[in-house]
Parts: C-alpha cells; structure tokens; sequence
C-alpha cells in the first residue's frame, strides 16, 4: 500500500485539515512515514499568512526536489493556503509539484489519490488510525503518544471579515458554520478516542450561526460543555467585534473550559485599527474585557499584534507599547506586518520601513515578556494540573505540558511521568517562557 508523508505548516486550521487527508488517507489503505525519501505520496500542507511563512514552504518545496528526482514515481501534492493563493504560480516556482489542493477542495482528495494509483474501493483497513506526527519539523516524532490528548474541531470555515492586511479570506472563502450535530458528535468520537483537550477551531467563532436552530457561539458553548467525559474545553479565535458579554456569561457557567481566552486587538491606536477595517475601538475593546476581567478573574487573556502597519505613525505604535506595558495582556503573538499581494494594506501608503518595523516589534516583545513574566511567577508555590506535550525538545530528561492558562510546564521525566497524560506539578521557577517545578501527583485515568 501507499506510503505518504505528510508536513504541516501554519495554524490550527491547517493542523485539523492534515487531520482530515491523513485520515481520507489511512481510510484507503495508505500507511504513513515520517522520512519523504521512502513516501510515495508527499503532502505539504501550506500557509500564506506572512511572506516567512511563504518562504519556509517555498525553502521545502526546493528540499523535496532532488527527493522526488531520486524517486519518479513519487507524488508531490501541495495543499492548504499556499496552494490557494500561488496556484498560477506555483507551477512556475515549483515546478515538480504534482498537484495542488486548496482548504475547499479536499472533497477532491481520494478521487486525486485513486487517480495516482491507490485503490479507492479497498475494504476499510483492520488496523486503527493513528494521526501521522504533525510536527513541521520533518522526522520529529516525539509527540505522537500524546498527539490524541488534543483534538481539534472545526466549527466553522472560512472568514469574510476581509480585515485589510489579511489573506484567509482570499485562500479560505468566506463563512459557514457547520451542523451542531456534526461538531457534538465529533466531540464526542474524539473524547472515546482519548482527547482531553478539545479546541473549537474557526478564524472567528464569534460569529458561529447555526440558522436552523438560531443557535450562537454562546449557545454551542453550552451545548459542548454538556458533552460527558469532556475534561479541558477552549477555542480560538474570537474577533472582538462579535465578542460580548453572551459568550463570557456561558464560559463562566461552564466547569470544563479552560481559563483562557484569545482576542486579537492587532494594535493599540483607532487610526490603525480603522486603516485594518478591525470593526472595533480601542476604548470598545477595553470595555469588553472589561466584563470579561470581572467575570472570569485570573484567567489568561492573549492577543495577537501586527506592529509597522502602513500609516503606522510613533504616536500609533505608542499606543499599542503602552497597551502592552499596563499589562493588558498575559501573552502576545508578535507580528510585524508583511504585505500580502491583493490585499489593499499591501498598497497603502506610507508602508514603515522594515528596519523601523523590526525595532517596533522588539520594543513590544521585550514588553509583552516582561509582563508574561510576571503572571507566571504569581504561580510560584501553586501546584497546576498540566496535560503532557511529551519529552522536551531541549532537554529529554524533562517532559513538557501545557497548564490550562497555556503556559508551557517542564516537569522531570520520570518512571512515573513519562507515560503520564495529566501531572499536577508544584511550580518552583518562573521564567517568560514558562514555568518548571517537580510532581505532586500524576493522574492516569
Ligand atoms: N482569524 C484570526 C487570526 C488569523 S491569522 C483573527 O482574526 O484574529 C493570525 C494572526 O496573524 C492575525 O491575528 C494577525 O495578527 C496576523 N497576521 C495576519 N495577516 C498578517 C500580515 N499580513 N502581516 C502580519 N501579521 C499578520
Ligand atoms: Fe483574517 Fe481578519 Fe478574518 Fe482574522 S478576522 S482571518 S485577521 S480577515
Ligand atoms: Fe496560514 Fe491559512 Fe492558517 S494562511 S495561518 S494556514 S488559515
């Protein structure tokens, strides 16, 4: 049977659509290898969201070239956002690719796999599925035991808020919601599967409508959080201008969420936020965690930020470093802004210069760690319950996990921890990357 390597690359989305070929896949007989030069089909799932990102796929595509000249036989499908946005290009620029397959198309897979020689009418295969690593590093395979702690599960697709620096509507489409019933019973095959942790997956779940039922992000929340044997609930990502006080009410009614919460501001000052066509003011965002802050006290609130925005002014950029140093934030993703090709921000004048957006970023990353910092060393002396990542890529005599506010824990691998799901550490260090400290117990169940 078919052997097929698969890479992933970009966000959640990408991780939870690997998860839907690799499984199209395996339902056909395909096996899976962590090594391209022994695949026969090779998958690279892509992003577009920033030019770094374009790069390192483009900087792959080129390393599987002499790979797929050793191997003639072997199939190159790259799929995901990349293929969506280069695909008149690509052929161009990598020319050994096979096919391309963009985020709406994967109906189209098993007919591409039969096309390529696998048998699309084999009976279903007697061994279990069991996903390939997703790691974009290839041959790591660390995590793979603990890979189905975790499960991702779509809500909705696509995105149509056409924020201007923003390439996902372009490669994704716009916004559908998906049946309840679909997501509640994927919930629930995940859960006997072994998940722990269940993250609801849309670029904007605040705007989850089910119209059939008039049924809300607010109202799945609650319908999900009923689910029985559903240990740890988050979700990503809300848009703050469908984030209001429904959704924090029902998070705060539900014993199984966890105290986190992801809602990008992007940036500090209403010019810019006017210039992403955000939908929001800074002043209505800070109302709205406002409540979130009263409701739901000591839980993580993250976001991510563009800094260097084309009209980005210093007073602009100010603003967002003053937002960042009051401590608005527990954790930040950082970025600077790339232009995307067909989106109007990559034509909006004055664009800051690169140098100009490195030195904003570093301002604001070395403020947001400051402030990290500080919300993880207010657990010294706690004990927090962590669900295991695996062996820790920088030191294999520690295992590391992830607390419920997402904070990475490193804990001693031991007998004892090293097959353990769930540890309760006692946390004896603090860092911005982070926390570490010893076992206080760890549960098997
Ligand atoms: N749907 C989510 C996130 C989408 S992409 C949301 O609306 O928040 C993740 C993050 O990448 C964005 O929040 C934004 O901060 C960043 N991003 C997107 N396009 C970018 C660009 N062209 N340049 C820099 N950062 C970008
Ligand atoms: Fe992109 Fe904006 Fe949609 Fe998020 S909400 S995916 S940033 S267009
Ligand atoms: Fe990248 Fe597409 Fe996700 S562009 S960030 S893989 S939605």
């Amino acid at each position: 049977m078919p052997s097929v390597y698969l890479q992933t690359f970009g966000c959640q989305m990408n991780a939870a659509d690997s998860n839907g070929l690799a499984h199209q896949a395996w339902s056909l007989g395909c096996t899976f290898t962590n090594q391209p030069d022994e695949a026969d089909i090779i998958i690279v799932n892509t992003c577009a969201i920033r030019e770094k990102a374009e790069m390192r796929v483009y900087g792959r595509l080129g390393a599987l070239k002499p790979i797929k000249e050793r191997r003639p036989h072997a199939k190159l499908l790259v799929a995901g956002c990349l293929a969506q946005k280069d695909r008149d290009i690509m052929r161009k620029k990598a020319p050994h690719v096979d096919a391309l397959l963009g985020p709406r198309e994967y109906n189209r897979f098993k007919a591409l796999l039969g096309s390529w020689g696998v048998p699309t009418d084999a009976p279903p295969p007697q061994t279990d599925f069991a996903m390939p690593s997703l790691e974009d590093e290839p041959g790591h395979d660390g995590v793979a035991e603990f890979a189905h702690l975790r499960a991702l599960v779509n809500i909705t697709r696509g995105c149509e808020k056409f924020c201007t620096y923003c390439i996902v509507p372009y490669t994704r489409g716009p916004l559908e919601s998906i049946d309840p019933a679909e997501i509640v019973s994927q919930v629930r095959r995940e859960i006997r599967c072994g998940a722990k942790e269940i993250t609801l997956l849309g670029q904007n779940v605040n705007s989850y409508l089910w119209e059939p039922e008039s049924l809300d992000f607010a109202g799945l929340l609650l319908r999900i959080g009923e689910i029985e044997g559903l240990e740890r609930l988050t979700f990503l990502t809300s848009h703050p201008k469908d984030f209001g006080p429904r959704v924090v009410d029902a998070l705060a009614q539900l014993p199984n969420v966890e105290p986190r919460l992801h809602l990008p501001v992007q940036c500090g000052s209403d010019s810019v936020l006017r210039a992403m066509a955000r939908l929001y003011t800074i002043d209505e965002y800070l109302d709205k965690i406002a409540y979130f802050r009263e409701r739901l006290p000591r839980w993580a609130l993250t976001t991510d930020l563009i800094v260097g925005y084309p009209t980005e002014s210093e007073a602009d950029f100010l603003k967002t470093l003053e937002l960042v140093q009051r401590g608005t934030f527990e954790y930040a993703f950082i970025f600077a802004f790339s232009p995307r090709a067909g989106t109007p921000a990559a034509t909006m004048e004055p664009q800051v210069p690169p140098e100009e957006k490195i030195r904003r970023l570093q301002a604001v990353n070395a403020a947001q760690l400051e402030v990290t910092r500080r919300f993880n060393e207010s657990f010294l002396g706690e004990t927090v319950r962590v669900l295991a990542q695996g062996p820790s890529k920088k030191d294999p005599a520690n295992m590391a996990g992830k607390s419920g506010h997402n904070t990475t824990v490193i804990y001693p691998r031991d007998e004892r921890t090293k097959f353990a799901p769930v540890v309760d550490v006692a946390i004896e260090q603090a860092f911005s990357w982070g926390m570490s400290g010893t076992m206080a117990a760890h549960l098997t169940a």
